[in-house]
């Protein structure tokens, strides 16, 4: 992964956001606390509210995103102060190799990356393995509206309001036996409607695979999503099923997950194997570990040009330290990045 960071400048949120958006998300924020709310939000934050993302481009919803739309917990978690990144931007600037290795590939390529039906394999350490069409998958799960960072490894960062579910509720209904203290998440593999994984970018041992450990996983911010903006995936996203794991880099977010595996070993992933010394199994986003090739203490939010490069410090842990620098107590984050 290659970066460029241009000189440092201010740059102030009404800058980078229509300023509709930019008014609204101000009453709303002003309503979270501390910048991290679960709930708790005025009535009319709650409905469904198809203006708030004026600049989303409509989908093909599947028939059980939109059963779901009625009930989904809206703003359940905030980022306070920081404007959305505009949807153009959080859907034409992508990493998906699996659809090529510039930027604007996936937005170009993923049309031919087919969602319906997409089936989901649970199975490993579980009491309840099974193999499910993804609308029975989703069945027991109520969709809940996470607003987080986005910070990559390349050292660029997006605010995106996700929509989702805790993956705690997924382990709760499979229940993983006593043997399992890792998760494990796989891509689709399927060189036909992948263009990335029939060229000769050999890198990449297909399928892509992340893992967390077992209490990561059971961390309320963790969630696996199918929806971002009010409406279901992207495919340049990574629809129809990722992972979302807000205080890690985002190469951690798996895309168009199939299959899901309680372990009992750390299971190697992607990055790992390509180059173990710059890509580590924790990635929790940490400004005083660089990266080998680069400096990890500033990001350039999105959108940035030359004139506005919206330089910004890394927080520990992405901001998200209060939820979740209790699971690393003890560790040496140095050696274990
Ligand atoms: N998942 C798969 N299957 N393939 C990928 O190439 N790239 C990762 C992650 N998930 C990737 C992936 C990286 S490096 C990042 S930064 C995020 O997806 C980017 O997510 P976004 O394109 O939605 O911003």
């Amino acid at each position: 992964m290659l970066i460029k960071i241009p000189f440092a400048s201010a740059c102030k949120e009404s800058d980078v956001t229509p300023e509709s958006i930019y008014l609204s998300r101000r009453a709303v924020l002003g309503a979270s606390l501390a910048g991290f709310a679960f709930s708790a939000l005025p009535s009319w934050a709650q409905a469904a509210d198809p203006s708030r993302y004026p600049d989303v481009e409509a989908g093909k919803p599947p028939g059980w995103f939109s059963d779901k739309l009625t009930s989904t917990k809206w703003q359940a978690v905030t980022v306070q102060n920081e404007a959305i990144t505009p949807f153009k931007d959080a859907t034409h600037y992508n990493n998906f190799y699996e659809f090529g290795t510039d930027k604007g590939d996936p937005a170009q390529n993923a049309g031919s990356l087919k969602t319906e039906p997409w089936t989901v394999v649970i199975d490993g350490e579980v009491a309840k393995p099974g193999r499910y069409a993804l609308e029975d998958f989703m069945k027991p799960y109520q969709l809940e509206e996470r607003i987080y960072r986005l910070r990559c490894v390349e050292a660029w960062s997006m605010v995106i309001p996700w929509m989702g579910f805790p993956i705690a509720a997924l382990l709760k209904q499979v229940e993983p036996t006593a043997k399992a203290k890792y998760i494990r998440f796989e891509t689709l593999q399927d060189p036909k409607t992948m263009p990335g994984q029939r060229s000769g970018f050999a890198l990449i041992d297909w399928p892509y695979v992340e893992g967390l450990r077992l209490d990561e996983a059971m961390n309320p911010l963790a969630i696996l999503a199918v929806g971002m903006y009010g409406r279901e995936l992207p495919n340049q996203n990574g629809a129809p099923l990722r992972l979302v794991v807000p205080w890690k880099y985002g190469f951690k977010s798996v895309k168009s997950i199939v299959r899901i595996s309680l372990v009992s070993e750390q299971p190697k992933t992607t990055w790992q194997s390509i180059s173990a010394n710059e890509y580590g199994f924790y990635a929790n986003v940490n400004p005083t570990v660089d990266h080998p090739r680069w400096t990890q203490a500033r990001e350039r939010r999105l959108p940035s040009g030359l004139f506005s490069p919206n330089i910004r410090p890394t927080e520990m842990f992405n901001g998200y330290g209060e939820q979740v620098a209790s699971l690393y107590t003890g560790m040496d984050l140095r050696k274990d990045y």
